[in-house]
């Protein structure tokens, strides 16, 4: 039986929409003997890790934390505690994981205003103005880098009439946190989720979140218990504040001591550093794949550094090519989502895996296949 040998698994490259490559420092502090969840101990470290997410959303709101569970549980934490049956909610779309948020929001009985961008462009600050002007909804939420079509979303503009119409700004930000420029207070964002495994360089199965105090006088407003009970803020805030912990659920131990470490090494690095690298590396990335006669999707300027959307030329087997890179190189690549599988290839640059190193392989293995 093949689970009689001790687990091992291939050591791959990884260059898909996550997770990205960890270092070793940050596998290495999984291996830290457990501790109790109360244990006085790991209440220090998960003070810490709160800091810690405080500097890198650059906000001061009291409300952040780690929800335990990936990104779409950061998702849902944000809409089910924010909608409330008979709400209403703006939500963008630009690719599937704005879809996932219109799906949230209709679960929670919100009544949705839908504003729409083609895939591969961002959404147009217009079409969220047309839609305020016959809505008053209580959230606007968007999708900050869009995975599925490689789109960074400019927010400013978006954040300050969702403001001026009075609702409440919430952002996701799986792929674009502590991988380009996010500035939580200063744009305004009231409602905030990240994953870990994508720029941050951690394991999978955590969502860094953060409330504004406008989003947190929401929740104290609310009419209705939400309706999740594992992700009801009111719930699981005790456990992440004050100075007698209430027990929640049992904290993913090991996952937070990696998390931890994986922030430490952010912040050694420092933010702005950070988001210069991606910046660069994806510019290596494409200058080699431009030489090579490749076309990205989405135009120069509204383009991810972290999450390169590159077409499949004609007459190239996607199949083929990612199941080479992977078989032959270990290396792996992402391929198209939703309505451009089959078309695009999605290649990350994401945290540890954001290097020329990375880049270089790449462009190499791509030519031997290719060629
Ligand atoms: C933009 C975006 N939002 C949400 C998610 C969901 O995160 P998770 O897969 O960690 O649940 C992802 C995952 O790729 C994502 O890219």
């Amino acid at each position: 039986m093949a689970y009689s040998n001790q687990l091992k698994t291939s050591k791959r490259i990884l260059m898909g929409p996550g997770p990205s490559d960890a270092h070793h420092r940050v596998l290495n502090a999984m291996a830290t003997p457990l501790i109790g969840h109360l244990d006085p101990e790991f209440v220090v470290i998960m003070d810490e890790i709160k800091q810690m997410v405080k500097e890198t959303f650059i906000t001061e709101n009291e409300l952040t934390f780690v929800v335990s569970a990936p990104g779409s549980a950061g998702m849902e934490t944000c809409l089910v505690n924010l909608l409330e049956p008979g709400d209403e909610a703006v939500i963008c779309q630009h690719g599937v994981f704005g879809g996932r948020m219109k799906d949230i929001a209709e679960r929670c009985g919100a009544k949705v205003t839908h504003v729409e961008a083609p895939w591969g462009e961002p959404i147009n600050p217009d079409d969220v103005r047309k839609a305020l002007e016959t809505v008053k909804p209580k959230i606007v939420a968007i999708v900050h880098a869009e995975t599925s079509t490689g789109v960074l979303q400019p927010l400013e503009e978006i954040s300050q009439m969702t403001h001026d119409a009075g609702a409440l700004f919430v952002v996701d930000a799986v792929t674009s946190y502590c991988g380009t420029t996010l500035k939580v207070d200063e744009w305004g964002i009231d409602a905030i989720y990240s994953g870990t495994q994508k720029c941050l360089s951690a394991p999978p199965g955590l969502s860094p979140v953060s409330f504004s105090d406008r989003a947190v006088e929401a929740l104290l407003n609310r009419k209705t218990k939400v309706q999740s009970w594992f992700l009801d803020l009111s719930l699981v805030r005790n456990y992440w504040a004050g100075a007698k912990r209430a027990y929640h659920h049992t904290a993913p131990i090991s996952a937070m001591y990696a998390l931890r470490e994986a922030y430490r090494i952010v912040l050694e690095e420092g933010l702005e550093n950070r988001w210069q690298r991606h910046q660069r590396n994806h510019e290596l990335l494409k200058t080699g794949l431009e030489a090579m006669g490749f076309e990205f999707l989405v135009d120069q300027q509204y383009r991810l550094p972290m999450l390169n959307a590159v077409v499949i030329p004609h007459g190239v087997d996607d199949a083929n090519v990612r199941s080479r890179l992977l078989n032959d190189y270990n290396i792996e690549i992402g391929g198209g989502l939703g309505k451009f599988a089959g078309k695009l290839w999605r290649i990350g640059l994401m945290g540890e895996s954001s290097t020329p190193n990375h880049v270089h392989i790449l462009l190499s293995a791509l030519k031997e296949i290719i060629n």
